[in-house]
């Protein structure tokens, strides 16, 4: 599909598809994906691997501002944090626990816009997270919501730790993603919630296929 350059800005919580979704989008229109949330993980890993304290704000804001460049490769397949690639790392439970308390930091939060309006000037880009329609890029051309019920996302990603060998049981990723929500929503720095002129799409009883589909076609009738 060819598509005049643009953006496109996805928000929603966790486990909601939209990882899965803006990356196969941003294969179809060939834009760039840019997935915030990878962002957020490479800053609690960098605060993990230098044993920073994810309470501790003044050694992260140094961190974030001095020591910390994430860059995206193989079209947002893979993260970089200083050159490196820690996709792997990223989806670790250990970070996904951190992370929120880490993301929840001004100084953090504003260095990450930064880098992300930075990542996305110079190509078509297809940006995910929680904060993307309505602080970072709030005159995208297109804005989505994607969400489903805790209980479907919990199963999803239940099943994504399972292929992978990680050990958890379902009840501790449900609470664990309610939690996350629940912080996420709440938080008072760009919490998580609906733009105004987001399309709301309820991916609970639908394929990946299905959701992938319908945002392609409102990017057609958007050209
Ligand atoms: O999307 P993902 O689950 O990888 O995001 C991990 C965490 O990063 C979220 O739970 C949230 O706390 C934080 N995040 C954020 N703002 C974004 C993207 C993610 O605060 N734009």
């Amino acid at each position: 599909m060819n598509t005049r350059k643009s953006t496109i800005a996805i928000d929603g919580p966790a486990g909601s598809g939209k990882s899965t979704v803006t990356r196969k989008v941003a294969e179809q229109i060939n834009y760039l994906y840019l997935n915030s949330g990878s962002m957020y993980r490479a800053v609690t890993l960098l605060a993990s691997q230098r044993e920073i304290s994810p309470n501790n704000r003044t050694q992260l804001t140094d961190l974030v501002q001095k020591q910390c460049q994430i860059d995206f490769a193989d079209n947002g397949k893979k993260t970089l944090l200083n050159g490196i690639d820690v996709s792997e790392e990223l989806r670790h439970p250990e970070i996904e626990q951190q992370v929120v308390v880490i993301a929840k930091i001004p100084e953090v939060r504003q260095e990450m816009v930064k880098q992300q309006r930075r990542i996305a000037k110079n190509s078509g880009v297809i940006a995910e997270g929680r904060d993307v329609t309505t602080v970072v890029f709030p005159d995208a051309d297109l804005k989505f919501y994607i969400t489903a019920s805790i209980e479907e996302r919990a199963r999803r990603r239940f099943n994504e730790f399972q292929t992978k060998g990680v050990a958890c049981s379902f009840e501790q990723i449900e609470n664990e993603i309610r939690i996350r929500d629940q912080q996420d929503k709440s938080r008072q720095h760009s919490p998580l919630k609906k733009a105004e002129d987001a399309i709301i799409i309820d991916t609970t009883q639908l394929e990946i296929n299905q959701v992938i589909d319908l945002i392609l076609k409102k990017i057609k009738e958007d050209q």
